[in-house]
Order: structure tokens, then sequence, then C-alpha cells
């Protein structure tokens, strides 16, 4: 690759969006939309990658944080102060180029579909044409809300029109500007610095540079993107609902393709992040978002979310929110369940209807079936937990730790006072109050006993 520096512009509010969050960072399949721009932009291989940033700037810079290993990858920061256009949101890159000989290349961040291979295309023909800079264009069947690119009618060069600008002849042009391009540096900060915002929104348009650089007797090119898919910008939420849609179908086909049944791909939604095994199944209604890897003849949903998690093979998972936890091999878990960060739910475990678990450990083939909670527990193997059993585990002031030795058998409505420790085998009776350690093999009962008295006369 020679030499090439990117600049991706994130510093925009988006007011399209109508939202509190800055655009750029509204998820697509469980990842930001920058994310997704940046992760093609690394494609390239370029030396360094300045991520303008402005509107809620810190918020962006910690989301990124936690997607990217941000250093690593050269990616470095710099702030638009005022939002006053693409073209001066590309100015505030010029002291960091100060001693860069090279080319530039500029793109939108909220352009989540483009590829590297189109990318590559508009490099590579910049270099090839020696241009001063090369755009790139699409054809658009409905090509409104986008600049156009128009020949300038004495015939000399190009230039971009944004609609709102643009006359009505103009807009009947359906070639568009993709927000991408490909720069000889020396050339853009000489022509960045002619811009003006004579414009229906007073900014100032990084597009005008074509124009000024054709009137400079500079070289532009133009490499043209069949793909109309590429194309979308996000800008408001319906166009944020038909990129979600397409990234989606193309993770459900990937995942389809190497052997995994999905019953109905348009509600089902997948992370690109996600690796899932042969023969799983995946039923409708169900979401698998994150760093989440699942095994081999799974049955998940209807109705699974499921985040961040290590499932297993041959684990069953039925209408039930899953986030940060391990499963392991056969384990049963829902219907209507909530399994918590830090859990683990061993082999051929169950956790049954209507059940929270949180930051536990659930030992092998263990059977927590039905309406219970628990959390910080250390339940062992073989354990029998009986419906609507409760760790009492917050006094208030601390999280305590419940413990349950292997192979006991917990009644009904049992209530664990923590911290508190059961031994292997004990038997809980139902409906106790467990307030102090029980040791192994013994029975507990800590219930008031049963008075039966005569009535008395109504
Ligand atoms: C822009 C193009 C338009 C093109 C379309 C493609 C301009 C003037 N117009 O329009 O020709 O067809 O993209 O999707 O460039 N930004 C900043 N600082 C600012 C203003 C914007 O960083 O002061 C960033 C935004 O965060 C965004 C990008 O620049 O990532 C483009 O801005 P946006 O408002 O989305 O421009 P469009 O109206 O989509
Ligand atoms: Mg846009």
């Amino acid at each position: 690759m020679r030499n090439l520096v990117s600049i991706i512009l994130a510093a925009g509010e988006g007011t399209r969006m109508k939202s509190t969050l800055p655009k750029v960072l509204h998820q697509i399949c469980g990842q930001p939309m920058l994310v997704y721009v940046l992760k093609v932009v690394l494609k390239v291989g370029c030396r360094k990658n300045y991520l303008v940033v402005g509107h809620k700037k810190e918020k962006v810079i910690e989301v990124l944080r936690n997607s990217l290993p941000l250093k690593k990858r050269g990616i470095e920061f710099v702030s638009q102060t005022r939002l006053l256009g693409s073209g001066n949101a590309v100015l505030q890159v010029k002291k960091n180029l100060r001693d860069y000989r090279g080319d530039v290349l500029v793109i939108y961040g909220d352009l989540p579909l483009l590829t590297g291979r189109t990318l590559k295309r508009l490099i590579q023909t910049h270099f090839k044409e020696d241009n001063s800079l090369t755009i790139l264009g699409a054809p658009l069947e409905n090509p409104s809300g986008y600049g156009r690119i128009i020949e300038n009618s004495n015939g000399k060069g190009l230039r971009i029109v944004e609609e709102r600008d643009a006359t009505p002849k103009e807009r009947r042009i359906n070639r568009v500007n993709v927000g991408v391009y490909c720069f000889k540096l020396k050339d853009l900060f000489r022509a960045i610095d002619k811009i003006r915002p004579d414009n229906k929104k007073s900014e100032y348009y990084l597009t005008d540079v074509v124009q000024i650089l054709g009137e400079m007797g500079k070289k532009v090119g133009i490499v043209i993107t069949k793909d109309s898919n590429e194309v979308e910008g996000v800008n408001n939420r319906k166009q944020l609902a038909n990129v979600q849609k397409y990234v989606n179908m193309k993770n459900l086909e990937r995942l389809m393709l190497t052997g995994v049944t999905i019953v109905d791909p348009p509600s089902t939604f997948i992370d690109s992040t996600v690796g899932i095994g042969r023969d799983t199944i995946i039923y409708p209604g169900s979401t698998i978002f994150g760093k989440t890897r699942i095994g081999e003849n799974c049955k998940l949903g209807p109705y699974a979310f499921i985040q961040d998690c290590q499932i297993e093979k041959g684990v069953e998972i039925r209408a039930s929110f899953i986030y940060g936890a391990k499963i392991a091999e056969r384990a049963k878990v829902g219907p209507f369940s909530h399994i918590r960060p830090g859990t683990f739910v061993g082999g051929d475990a169950r956790v049954g209807n209507f059940c929270e678990v949180k930051k536990s450990r659930i030992g092998q083939g263990t059977k927590v079936s039905h309406l219970s909670y628990i959390g910080d527990a250390f339940l062992g193997k073989g354990v029998n937990i009986g419906a609507g059993t409760i760790t009492c585990n917050f006094d208030g002031v601390r999280k305590n730790i419940t413990r349950v030795g292997n192979g006991t058998f917990v009644g009904s409505d049992t209530k664990f006072i923590a911290p508190v420790k059961i031994g292997k085998r004990a038997v809980i009776g139902a409906g106790s109050i467990i307030t102090e350690d029980v040791p192994a093999g013994k029975l507990a009962i800590a219930r008031a006993r049963q008075v039966i008295k005569k009535k008395k006369k109504m």
C-alpha cells in the first residue's frame, strides 16, 4: 500500500435521527454503526486513522474504546468543536498531518455497509490514474436525500450539489455522492481553504472541493459502485432499519450455509460476531448478540435473547434472557428465565420456569426447576432445589454467599438467609427459613409447627 492515512467523520449530531444518542453510536445488530465503518477502513491498512469527533465526543470515545483496540489499530481522535460542516471537520486534522506526505482517504461515519473491496477499488484507481481527488459515486433508482454528482455545464469537470440546494433538473440526476473520497494531501487542504458556506445550511461542505479542484486544474476521477446497498447512508431511523435488516440477513445467510437451521429468518437477529455450531436450530423471535459462542445441536428459542455467552453443545434455551453466562452441555434453561452475568450452569443441569440466576454456579445435573431466585450461590452437583426457593443474598449492605453441597435436597419455598452453608446430601424441609449452616447428611426443618385447634363458633 502506498502512503495513505484515513479521516473518518463522526462529529455530527445526526439531527434527523431525533435522538439523544449520537448518530454513529446507534446499533446495527448489536454493534454501533461507527464500528462497522472503522472495521472496513482498517481492512485497507492505512498508516494512521484519524477519527473526527464532536457531538457528545466523550460518549463516542468511550463506546469505541470498549469495542476496538484503538491504539493498536492506529486510531486517533481529533476534535471538531463547532460543527460547521463536513469540510470543516476534515480541516481539524490539518495540524496532525503537518509532516505527512501522501494521500488521504476520507469517509463518513454513517456508511456501515461499505465494503473493503469497494474502498480498495477506489484507492487503486486513485493511484493508477494519479488523481488529485477520486470520488465514489453510485447510480440509485431513488436518489432522494443524497448529493448528486453533476457534470459542469461548461464541460469542465464535476461538481456535487446537495439535494436541498439542487434545481428540479439537477434532482432528476440519479448519480449520487456516496461520501468516500481519496485525496492528494497537498491539494486537499488548499481546496478546503476555498470552501465557502454559501448554501442553504450555511455549512462548509466537503463536497465543494470537487468543483474547486477542477477549477484549480487538478484531476478529479470517479469510481462507480453498482451495489446500491453499500451506498445507504444512515441519517434517520428508516434508513437504520433498512441497514439493520440487510446486515442481519447477511449474518443469517452465513450461518445457514454453515449448517445452522434458522426457522424464521425475518424474526431472528444475530450479530456478525456470533459463532454457532452445526445442527443447532434457532426458533422464531430469537436474538443472539455480542461475543457469543454456541455449540452444535442446540435448540434456542422461540424467544431466546442471548448476549456474550458461551453455550456448549446440546443446550436448550426457551423464551429466556441470558447475559454473560456459560451454559454447559445439554443443560436446559427456560421457559421464562433470566440468567445474569457471571453464572455457570453445569452440564445436564436445569434452570426452569420463571427463575432468576445471578453470579452463581449451578452444578452438574442440578435442578432449579420452578420460580426461584439464586444469587451469589454455589450449588453442588445433583442438587434438587424445590419450587420457590430463594437465596436472600443481600443484607442491605453486602452480597452474601449461599453454598449447597452435592446431592442435597431442598424442599419447596425454602429461604436461605446468606451467608449460609449446607453440607452434602442434606435435606431441607419445605417452607424452611435457613439462617444457620446445616451439616452434611442432616435434615433441617426451620418453620413453625402446624397447630390444629377447635374452631371458634362464628
Ligand atoms: C453527505 C454528503 C452528500 C452525500 C451523503 C452520503 C456533504 C455536504 N454531503 O450528506 O453529498 O450524498 O453524505 O451519505 O458532505 N460531520 C462531521 N462534522 C460536521 C458535519 C458532518 O463530522 O460538522 C460528519 C457526520 O458525522 C457524518 C458525515 O460527516 O458522518 C456526513 O454528514 P451528514 O450530515 O450525514 O451528511 P449527509 O446529509 O448525509
Ligand atoms: Mg449522512
